[in-house]
């Protein structure tokens, strides 16, 4: 565990840990604020976010941003991570060896932010961060409380792209936790 950003990024700058390294462009580590009381993960970079070297600047980042404008919540005063910090091809789900070899980059940096609240995007967040017993459409929307930290867990904003109708429960789910904590 480092102690500082700076070790934290230092480490992870070529890594190889596990074969996402083979096929990515960029390390997708993280943006926005590093002191923020709200945090959301997601699953892992995919074309654009792996071009770019930052999370969620594709389709579902833009819904997301979208999302975020609707319920009051400025992109710059959150921050925003990944399960995966390497894209994995064709955009599948991350692999257990693969996630199991990147989390404690994750957890890292969730020490370092303590955030007071988590968004947990999508099942493989969920998954990965509470527990392979849970699964997303019985747990989202619901808050869940580990080691001092509020977690809610709701749809990918991908999800949204498939089914409109789960953008209400998206919104539903930022209001909750805006309704919990107030991020200017
Ligand atoms: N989907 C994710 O889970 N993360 C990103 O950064 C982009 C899309």
């Amino acid at each position: 565990m480092y102690e500082t950003w700076e070790e934290l990024e230092n480490s992870i700058k070529d890594c190889k840990k596990c074969k996402l390294c083979k096929t990515r462009q960029n390390i997708v580590f993280g943006t926005g604020n590093k002191n923020a009381d709200l945090m959301f993960i997601g699953e892992g970079p995919g074309a654009d976010e792996d071009a770019k070297g930052e999370p969620f600047v594709g389709r579902a980042g833009k819904l997301m941003n979208l999302s975020f404008g609707i319920v009051g919540i400025k992109r710059k005063n959150v921050y925003i991570a990944n399960v995966v910090k390497c894209r994995p091809p064709q955009n599948r789900n991350p692999e257990d060896d693969e996630a199991d070899a990147c989390l404690d980059y994750l957890r890292n940096q969730v020490v370092l932010v303590k955030p007071k609240i988590i968004v947990l995007l999508g099942s493989v967040a969920l998954k990965n961060i509470l527990g392979k017993e849970y699964g997303i459409t019985a747990s989202r929307g619901k808050w869940f409380e580990k080691n001092g930290i509020s977690y809610m867990p709701t749809w990918h904003p991908a999800a949204l792209l498939r089914d409109e109708n789960k953008k209400a429960d998206f919104i539903n789910d930022l209001q909750l936790v805006l309704d919990r904590i107030k991020v200017e």
